[in-house]
């Protein structure tokens, strides 16, 4: 059945053999609080104390060790969050350069970051069309071979080995609630997880703001976000495409929505009842599954597993969290 997508399960398992020895393999960890909000019992995928500090690296390592011998000069891609970095630090290991394409007014701190795992920052405007430019003119002044953040097969096959280790963490696991951006994350860790055990649920986890996999799923067809989303889970801005839609519209149990209340109430939730520094966007497992929607419609599933995506945050910039209550 998988293998009318463009990423297999045995792509997966070739993507943890090639990068089981260069990542973490990152813990699950349980609270018994939030058991009992719950009403079941979650187990926390953490990904937020992966390198870079999100799962990010999973796919661009694959990627980029995927890359024959004689043939990398570079890579390219255009992204100034969390794959932006997990480039940069991949072509490192492999010795290669990194040129990351950047809106100019991205913060500085993600500049930074991206700076301090020694890639070359190339700045465009904030609009699609300009980052897509940009790194077009980049890959033709370079040489250097595109990376895309969430489309690219070797990516997906790279993200889905959370899938993988999710199963030999949690025998008893019956279903896994994931972010969903451009779906990179969701489509891997589908492919693997119902090829080995299919009866396991996945469910994406999405912004009410960003909800274009939500309408997707409704409209049978895959519906981009048409305006830039406005949410603070800001990771999952981007819209699915191409290559993930196929798998999210056929291996994806169901997809949810959660309000930007509900997101902050929920990383709030993770900061002080376990003590993990998740930036918003790893906020939207917990806020689903706390939803009355997943708890009506998913009331017989009493083993879940939230992927806490990443735990990149600008504290600075979370002015928020003061004016929130619990
Ligand atoms: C922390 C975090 N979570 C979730 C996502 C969404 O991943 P995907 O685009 O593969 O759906 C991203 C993407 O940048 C991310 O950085």
């Amino acid at each position: 059945m998988t293998s009318t997508y463009c990423v297999t399960l045995e792509d997966v398992q070739e993507a943890e053999r090639r990068i089981s020895g260069l990542i973490h393999k990152t813990p699950i960890l349980t609270s018994s609080s939030l058991d009992a909000l719950a009403g079941r019992k979650l187990f926390f995928k953490c990904e937020l104390l992966q390198k870079t500090g999100s799962f990010k690296i999973r796919g661009a390592l694959n990627a980029v060790h995927k890359l024959p011998a004689d043939q990398p000069i570079a890579v390219v891609t255009h992204s100034s969050g969390n794959h932006g970095q997990a480039l940069a630090l991949a072509a490192r290991m492999r010795g290669i350069p990194a040129h990351i394409v950047v809106p100019r007014n991205a913060a500085s701190c993600k500049k930074a970051a991206i700076r301090g795992y020694s890639a070359q920052i190339v700045e465009c405007e904030p609009t699609d069309q300009s980052r897509a430019d940009v790194a077009a003119q980049t890959v033709d002044k370079t040489g250097g071979i595109l990376v895309h953040p969430n489309q690219d097969p070797a990516v997906i096959a790279g993200q889905g080995t959370i899938g993988l280790e999710v199963l030999q963490q949690v025998p008893e696991v019956q279903a896994v609630v994931v972010p969903v951006g451009g779906g990179g994350m969701l489509a891997g860790i589908a492919v693997a997880v119902k090829a080995i055990k299919p009866k396991v649920k996945i469910f994406a986890a999405e912004p009410l703001n960003a909800d274009d996999c939500y309408r997707s799923k409704m409209n049978g067809t895959l519906t981009p976000n048409l305006s830039p989303p406005n949410t603070i889970a800001d990771s999952v801005k981007t819209s699915i495409g191409p290559n993930t839609w196929p798998v999210i519209r056929d291996l994806v149990d169901d997809v949810f929505v959660v309000t930007e209340e509900e997101i902050k109430a929920a990383t709030l939730l993770v900061w002080e009842r376990m003590k993990l520094l998740i930036e918003p966007t790893a906020g939207l497992g917990l806020a689903t599954v706390l939803s009355s929607r997943f708890q009506e419609a998913a009331s017989d599933l009493k083993n879940i597993c939230v992927v806490l995506c990443g735990g990149n945050l600008d504290l600075g910039s979370a002015d928020w969290v003061w004016k929130q209550e619990l």
